[in-house]
């Protein structure tokens, strides 16, 4: 009895202490496909032209980005390589953890993994949350991650997004709301809200939800790049497991046949 209840504390303990730490921010969902090769190789450009200046991936080979990709082996070397590193090289950036940690107040962490240490909707909800904030020294804020050290890259991309009030459609029990009357949306102001302002960036909203979409199907691919490997062959495994049991159904049947 002891036991059970030391167990139960500890599986109940580590749910309440993340709860302490981490804030009520609200996470935006998003559904990623780690089949989709197009979108992995976009998000691996994106990555290597955007991330890889601060954030290595030194866990991961560009060898086998390359082959689990399907990016032939030059094309990954001219277009996704800056560092003059080999494609047998981890992806190692030329950064030093020292210097990074003056520059930015914090080091940049290595990014192989962060995917299953934050999960993919947090990532897709950081990356489309900077704000601007001239109090903050890089001039930008994070509504997923307040203060956050490190600086908007994707601003010529996503353009500049402010932070401001809004008036917003009530939701309640997950259901918006409208007017019995008249049928027009209720709405209330909201404080927090972010809006990009427009013709300041190069892609469309929709277009950019997308673009880091890919990125966060390339970051969770990388966190656990067998998983592509493992849906091949459990496809496989299962295709064999139907078709042997039709066999050994009918061996049953023969076996039992003269048994009464
Ligand atoms: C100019 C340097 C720089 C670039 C470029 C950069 N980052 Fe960062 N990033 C940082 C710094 C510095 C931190 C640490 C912030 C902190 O702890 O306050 C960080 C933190 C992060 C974190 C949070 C990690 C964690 O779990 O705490 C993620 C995720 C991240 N970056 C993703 C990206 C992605 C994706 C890109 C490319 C689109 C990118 N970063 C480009 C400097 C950079």
């Amino acid at each position: 009895m002891k036991k059970l209840f030391a167990a139960m504390i500890f599986t109940v303990l580590p749910a309440f202490s993340f709860a302490a730490g981490g804030q009520d921010v609200h996470l935006d969902q998003v559904d990623i496909d780690l089949s989709d090769k197009a979108a992995l190789q976009d998000g691996a450009r994106t990555f290597a032209n955007y991330c890889m200046g601060c954030h290595s991936a030194k866990f991961q080979r560009y060898e086998r980005v390359a082959n689990d990709l399907g990016i032939p082996h030059e094309l990954m070397l001219e277009n996704l390589v800056f560092t003059g590193a080999k494609i047998g090289d981890q992806m190692k950036i030329g950064m030093q953890p020292a210097d990074a940690k003056s520059w930015f107040g914090a080091a940049p962490p290595d990014l192989t993994l962060v995917a299953r240490v934050r999960g993919t909707d947090w990532l897709y909800s950081y990356l489309r949350n900077f704000y601007e904030d001239p109090t903050r020294p890089w001039g930008v804020n994070n509504k997923v991650f307040p203060n956050v050290g490190m600086p908007n890259v994707l601003v010529g991309l996503q353009g500049r997004q402010v932070i401001g009030c809004k008036q917003v459609q009530v939701v309640e029990g997950g259901k918006k709301q409208f007017d019995p009357l008249t049928g027009t949306p209720i709405t209330h102001e909201a404080c927090d809200q972010l809006t990009v302002l427009p013709k300041t960036g190069s892609l469309s909203e929709a277009e950019f939800d997308d673009k880091i979409k890919n990125l966060v199907t390339f970051l969770a691919y990388s966190a656990n790049p067998v998983k592509l490997e493992s849906q091949r062959v459990g496809t496989y495994v299962l295709l064999y497991l139907a078709f042997f049991f039709v066999f050994a159904y009918l061996l049953k049947r023969e076996y039992w046949k003269d048994v009464h």
